[in-house]
């Protein structure tokens, strides 16, 4: 048996903090409010700080990213995504899984688990994302062709087959298999048919969170953590 604000401690946080965190209703045993610092739990007991477990251990944070923030750890002059996070000590070492514009929003994954955010990330496992866009023009059966066919952007760079599915005349989604730099901006401007919006709404078997408004982030399920492992073909 522990008390709740020395297993806090044990995993980094202050002592005061972790009273305060308690204090605050953040910290959860076994998914019940735990409002006492000197309560005792077992071992076992699972702890989570705003629904992060505490135990040792890889995190993953779906951010439902906001406009105007800059999706790197560190940025002298911009407000990053890390900014959104409070100050944890278990949050240290977390970055995003890949890039959203600077005017981009929706789904970014946070993890600090380096060697799946490298399999997600590479070419070869071709682990699709899908975007939520709105443009300046009209969306016709010949876009969603030239997007199917593979497109050579502006630069003569080659894009693999991606698919366009309108949902409205200047709206509609992007499935992409790939990551260039601002690689659907450049595909509709390709189109003379410029973004004016973009969301990733998906990113393999992970989907936005609808109840997260922008801003907010929560941790993965174990079953998206999986799905994510599988997406990335590991164990
Ligand atoms: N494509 C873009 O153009 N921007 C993003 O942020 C993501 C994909």
């Amino acid at each position: 048996m522990e008390r709740l604000d020395k297993r806090l401690s044990q995993a980094g946080y202050g002592r005061r903090e972790a009273r305060e965190l308690i204090r605050q209703g953040r910290v959860t045993a076994d998914g019940q409010a735990a409002l006492r610092p000197e309560e005792k739990y077992p071992a076992e007991t699972a702890i989570a700080v705003d629904g992060v477990p505490l135990e040792e251990g890889f995190l993953y944070l779906m951010l439902h990213k906001p406009q105007g923030v800059v999706s790197s750890t560190e940025d002298p002059r911009e407000r990053t995504v890390l900014d959104l996070l409070p100050r944890d000590p278990r949050f240290r070492g977390l970055f995003p899984v890949g890039r959203l514009d600077k005017d981009a929003t929706g789904l970014l994954l946070l993890t600090d688990d380096g060697e799946l955010a490298h399999r997600l990330l590479s070419p070869r496992r071709h682990v699709d994302k899908t975007y939520y866009i709105e443009v300046d023009g009209t969306l016709d059966a010949a876009d969603a062709a030239a997007f199917a066919q593979g497109m050579t952007l502006g630069n003569g760079e080659a894009c693999l087959p991606a698919l366009l599915q309108p949902t409205g005349p200047d709206r509609g989604l992007v499935t992409l298999r790939e990551g260039k730099y601002h690689q659907v901006k450049r595909m509709c401007a390709a189109r003379g048919k410029p973004v004016t919006r973009l969301e990733r709404v998906a990113f393999g078997p992970l989907e936005l969170d609808r109840a997260l408004p922008p801003g907010a982030w929560r941790a993965l399920t174990a079953t998206e953590v999986a799905a994510l492992r599988a997406a990335g073909g590991g164990a």
